[in-house]
């Protein structure tokens, strides 16, 4: 079921949304969520496979290479030959460290270090919605950033920068937040726990629509910056990291607006077969909720 890429979403699930939505409205206020770049630059060999390994075998290949080890508890997650990447040609990047632009950060994952810093925070040249801390990426990511909102741009789309890094006192109050607002179940579905959340990595951003129509908000993926994105963001290296209805592996419901670097590799070769999720991709268990 995990698996399934188009799952069928069950009237809970719609509920939780809704739920989710209304909650993100009532936060949206004290929300902090906050050339391509060369894949070689971007995507600097951490290790390199020794051979090409058929797309049958690249699920195991990949993990290893990635030095990943197996799921500890494989019962909700069975890594099909589709679910891994294909590119084993291609250099490899860790899952772990987070400095890795494949970094998975999830709510079985947490940050290692827990309260990682990136060395290399930058200010994107890119419009700008929020300031300070907010205001920064690392900066592989800061210089996809300026592509991407360069190309929309020029098709007539505006974005901002609504949300970049964050770090893990930021994250506590964010998530205080949201639980004191909406629970901490609700919570749980939109905020990630400190030293759970992709923003203190600096590979990731939320988006906003240039007049910041329906920000955090599940309307936003009618916005132009939305729907521009969810089209062309894996051209710049970007996957939408929480797809709609894919929380049961994600762990969060729709995010139209969050976007995560992980090349432009990567992002082309999930995009092309129709992966979803970077649980997918790389054959890691599902993360609906923290263990
Ligand atoms: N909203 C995403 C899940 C975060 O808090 O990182
Ligand atoms: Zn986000």
């Amino acid at each position: 079921m995990a698996h399934n890429p188009k799952p069928v979403p069950s009237r809970r699930a719609f509920a939780g949304l809704l739920t989710a939505g209304l909650g993100m409205t009532a936060l949206a206020a004290c929300t902090p969520e906050n050339s391509v770049p060369s894949p070689a630059a971007a995507d600097a060999p951490s290790t390199t496979p020794s051979a090409t390994p058929s797309a049958a075998s690249s699920s195991a290949t990949a993990s290893a290479i990635a030095s990943e080890p197996a799921p500890v508890t494989p019962a909700t997650v069975t890594p099909a030959a589709n679910t891994a990447p294909s590119s084993a040609a291609a250099t490899q990047h860790s899952l772990t460290d987070p400095t890795s632009p494949w970094v998975v950060v999830n709510k079985h994952r947490p940050l290692n270090p827990q309260d990682f810093v990136p060395a290399d925070l930058v200010q994107p040249n890119i419009r700008l919605a929020v300031s300070g801390e907010a205001a920064l990426l690392n900066s592989t990511t800061a210089d996809a950033a300026a592509k991407m909102f360069a190309a929309a741009a020029a098709e007539g789309v505006i974005m901002a920068l609504a949300s970049g890094y964050r770090s893990y006192a930021t994250q506590v109050v964010t998530y205080n937040g949201y639980v004191a607002s909406t629970g901490q179940a609700a919570a749980d579905r939109a905020s990630a726990r400190p030293g759970h959340s992709e923003h203190q990595t600096g590979w990731s951003f939320d988006i906003a629509d240039g007049g910041g129509a329906c920000s955090f908000q599940p309307c936003f993926a009618d916005q132009p910056a939305a729907v521009w994105a969810k089209a062309n963001a894996s051209r710049f290296g970007f996957v939408v990291r929480y797809p709609l209805m894919f929380h049961d592996i994600t762990g969060y419901f729709y995010e139209s607006w969050h976007l995560r670097y992980i090349g432009l590799e990567a992002a082309t070769e999930m995009a092309a077969r129709g992966i979803a999720t970077l649980e997918e991709y790389f054959g890691l268990e599902a993360a609906p909720d923290y263990l």
